[in-house]
């Protein structure tokens, strides 16, 4: 018992040792398009991350306000506001991960595609300067339309030289949070163990909820699968109706990007056990980008996760198949685009 005790001291005295010498995990945060309904409270759960240093909050205005607010919260990380094109370079040196919601929501009766037109142009100017001033930060575009915006990211930073296919990623992580909190509710599931994975893309028919692969694992009806399935898809949409005009999901949006900035911290931490859903360069399929599980690292992408895509039911599989001609179309549209500003 004495020698127990014991060891459970010096047990107790290394980790105390642990807390007290060795650095803090620190990362640089920014966040562009800081100051919108999805920029505010994402600034804020980042600045809850005891992982970060410094939070870099952009906007082409507004960001002053929020930047003091948060700055009262006595948490670790430092907020620093820069507003509008000149000060972006400032911001943006020495970043870890660049996370952009900057760009226009849906109203009622709109596409993700609608959006096109706008946020096309500001992903690429935003884009052009993280490949200018941190070309080698993970980079989260959360900018619709995703299905577009990833593929123009990726063609801007290759026109600069500076692509790394591993560190630019569409966020999905929504589309996850809400296959997960759907089925929990409709299987009576504890919520914290639901786990589904979903493929394709960011925009209606692509969104796929791998509804087989649900972990832990459960049964459907055929019904409980098209109703889910449908739900999970529209999702975004029901937010956007509920909203009225106002906008589109920015609170769930919000915890899901921090769920996806944490999850990229950790795997720049050194975690080796960190999974996540993203819309990547990708070789799963026949199609440039594809959204599905990746294992990240210290470098980004440290393999995508091609299980999920084995042994699909015949539904997953022709849903699969049916979403692959908007998919690409988005995909084309999106590198056309940036190849007409080379
Ligand atoms: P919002 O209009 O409330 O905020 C957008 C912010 O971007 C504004 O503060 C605006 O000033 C800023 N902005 C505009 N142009 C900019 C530029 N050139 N540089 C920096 N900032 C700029 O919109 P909200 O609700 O925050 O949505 C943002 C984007 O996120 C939309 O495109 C929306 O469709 C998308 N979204 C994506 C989701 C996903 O799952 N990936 C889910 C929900 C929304």
């Amino acid at each position: 018992a004495l020698r127990a005790s014991f060891a459970t001291k010096a047990q107790k005295e290394s980790q105390n040792f642990h807390r007290h010498f060795l650095p803090q995990a620190a990362y640089k945060v920014a966040v562009l398009g800081a100051a919108g309904g999805i920029g505010q409270p994402l600034a804020l759960l980042i600045k809850m991350s005891p992982l970060v240093s410094d939070l870099h909050l952009y906007d082409i205005a507004n960001v002053k306000g929020v930047a003091a607010d948060l700055s009262h919260c006595n948490t670790p990380s430092q907020v620093k506001d820069f507003t509008g094109a000149s000060e972006l370079p400032n911001c943006l040196r020495d970043v870890d991960v660049v996370v952009i919601p900057a760009g226009v929501p849906r109203k009622p009766g709109m596409t993700r595609d609608d959006l096109f037109n706008i946020n096309a142009g500001i992903v690429r100017d935003l884009v052009s300067a993280v490949a200018d001033y941190c070309p080698n930060a993970f980079i989260h575009i959360i900018s619709n339309p995703v299905n577009s915006t990833v593929p123009i990211a990726a063609e801007i930073l290759k026109q600069k030289g500076v692509y790394d296919s591993k560190k630019l990623f569409g966020v999905t992580t929504l589309d996850v949070v809400r296959a997960n909190t759907f089925v929990a509710q409709k299987k009576n599931l504890k919520l914290i163990d639901v786990d589904v994975p979903v493929v394709g893309g960011h925009a209606g028919i692509t969104i796929l909820p791998l509804l087989s692969k649900t972990r832990p694992s459960v049964s459907f009806s055929d019904e409980e699968i098209e109703k889910l399935t449908v739900r999970i898809q529209n999702a975004g949409t029901e937010v956007v109706e509920a909203k009225a005009g106002a906008g589109s999901a920015t609170l769930s949006m919000a915890y899901a990007a921090a769920r996806f900035v944490e999850s990229s911290l950790r795997a720049l931490d050194g975690d080796g056990d960190v999974y996540e859903c993203s819309f990547v360069q990708s070789d799963l399929t026949d199609l440039p980008f594809f959204a599905s599980r990746v294992k990240l690292g210290r470098n980004g992408v440290e393999a995508l996760i091609p299980s999920d895509l084995q042994g699909l039911t015949e539904y997953e599989q022709k849903a699969l198949e049916a979403l692959k001609e908007e998919l690409k179309a988005s995909i084309e549209k999106g590198v056309a685009f940036a190849q007409k500003q080379a």
